[in-house]
């Protein structure tokens, strides 16, 4: 499968996959539940869900879980990306998620937005964002 070509992503998988992660989240204090599947340019399949913990900040998203799994499988580049909440529905990437997909998908990785709606892109929600290719250019000795 290319999925670098327009009309090639399948959103509706990719949906169907983090509906389905949502419920291996582990989410005792906030109920929220959360699942994240995305695809890589080389069309594989990666997923996560959001892993909580009793001392709250040190929770994992599930995009963190899931950039795990795509690193786990060897690594790659996310091309697509599908979030979604216990009710089935998109979700937005929190600010901190948004810098570690960066990472892994850069300004193109699109991001789904559900059925009724285009997908955007990682650099629509993360403008100017600092990357992996500022480190060389802006180090001094
Ligand atoms: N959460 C995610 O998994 N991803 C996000 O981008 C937003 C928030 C989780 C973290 C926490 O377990 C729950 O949603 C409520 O904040």
């Amino acid at each position: 499968m290319d999925v670098n070509s327009p009309g090639a992503i399948p959103w509706s998988e990719l949906r169907d996959r983090a509906r389905q992660a949502t419920r291996r989240s582990y989410s005792p204090y906030s109920h929220v539940r959360v699942g994240a599947c995305a695809i890589t340019d080389d069309g594989r399949v990666v997923e996560g869900s959001n892993v909580e913990n009793a001392s709250y900040g040190l929770t994992l998203c599930a995009e963190c879980s899931l950039v795990s799994d795509l690193v786990r499988q060897g690594g790659g580049r996310l091309v697509a990306l599908a979030v979604v909440a216990g009710d089935g529905e998109p979700i937005a990437p929190c600010g901190r998620c948004r810098q570690v997909l960066y990472e892994h998908g850069g300004a193109s990785l699109a991001i789904d937005q559900g059925e009724h709606a285009d997908a955007v892109t990682l650099g629509d929600l993360l403008p100017l964002a600092f990357g992996p290719g500022d480190l060389p250019t802006r180090s001094t000795p």
